[in-house]
């Protein structure tokens, strides 16, 4: 029988340097998107996936994220002496149970790899969840939940997939699509950022996969890969050679709020999910996409 996937690491020791000076003091994963930080998004497609614990790899800065997590009795008695008690509630509803979480430090960031790799004893031998933080989702079914069913049927690595545009599968890790497998399918190639014409299909990895704990040994080598950097794909790869690897097909959208445009991208779409931001932002929304289309007629005309 498959062990149960109990765990999830989110690896939040990057430097965000695409999103200087944002991040010059604040680690990206608490950059608010809506009303929330963008880490509280992953934490709850975790949580209703079943993960009970939560293992944070950070880094320099990161300390805010620990903080965030955590009880702050001052807070919680303020709010309550004033009688805010839904914002209380709210609060305390996301706070995880004592014993809960747990935070290691990556101490430099040597790539998603040696991220992961530094999470080893604290997962220890069994299946684990591991959710890129930057990577936010919106769509009917939780990626991680269906991640986790297909994991139950078929045990081995599950990763999470969806298309690309096919002009931009070289930007990308790729897989290519074998057997149906329960509510996912065999992963029959996996190629890292393929040459332009060669990649096997469309369907990119999203950020959300279920290891098996012998990932670490392959990560042990600390082999450098693309970019200097210890990759999380080089050691799929080698695992790949010896174990099942499926795919689950995620059918919503995935922002990558690492990058400015993704960022304001998740603001818009999550502002416009929103019940009670939604009404009042569309008319806003409208006239500006009216004003800016105004202001560039002209430019148009000129240009044509
Ligand atoms: P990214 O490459 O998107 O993050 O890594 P980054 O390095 O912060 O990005 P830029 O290019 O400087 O803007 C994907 C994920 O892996 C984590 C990041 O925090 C992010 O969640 N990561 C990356 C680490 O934890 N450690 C690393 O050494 C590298």
């Amino acid at each position: 029988m498959n062990k149960r996937v109990r765990k999830a690491v989110f690896p939040v020791a990057g430097l965000g340097t695409r999103l200087l000076p944002a991040t010059k003091a604040i680690p990206k994963e608490m950059l608010t998107v809506v009303d929330k930080p963008v880490i509280d998004y992953v934490v709850e497609e975790a949580r209703e996936a079943g993960i009970e614990h939560f293992i944070f790899v950070t880094g320099r800065n990161k300390g805010v994220i620990e903080d965030h997590f955590d009880v702050q009795f001052e807070l919680y008695d303020t709010l309550a002496q004033r009688g805010k008690d839904d914002v209380l509630a709210d609060l305390q509803r996301r706070q995880p149970l004592p014993g809960q979480t747990s935070f290691t430090r990556q101490q430099a960031p040597l790539g998603l790899g040696h991220a992961v790799w530094c999470a080893r004893e604290i997962v220890g031998d069994e299946p684990f969840a591991l959710l890129l933080p930057d990577m936010i989702m919106q769509g009917d079914k939780p990626c991680m939940v269906e991640m986790v069913k297909l994991f139950e049927r078929t045990g081995g690595n599950i990763i999470g997939v969806q298309e690309c545009d096919p002009a931009e599968t070289h930007k990308y890790g790729i897989v290519g699509q074998g057997a149906a497998a329960g509510n996912g399918f065999a992963i029959d190639r996996m190629v890292e950022k393929p040459k332009q014409g060669t990649a096997p299909s469309n369907l990119y990895i999203n950020g959300r996969y279920i290891l098996q704990p012998q990932i670490f040994d392959l990560l042990a080598d600390q082999e450098r890969g693309a970019g200097n950097e210890i990759q999380l794909t080089d050691a799929m790869l080698k695992l790949k050679a010896n174990q099942p690897f499926y795919g689950y097909h995620f059918r919503g959208e995935t922002y990558d709020c690492g990058s400015p445009e993704g960022f304001v991208e998740a603001n818009l779409a999550f502002a416009l999910a929103h019940k009670g931001l939604a009404a009042k932002l569309r008319p806003t929304l409208q006239k500006l996409l009216e004003d800016t289309d105004q202001a560039d007629t002209p430019r148009r005309k000129a240009a044509g």
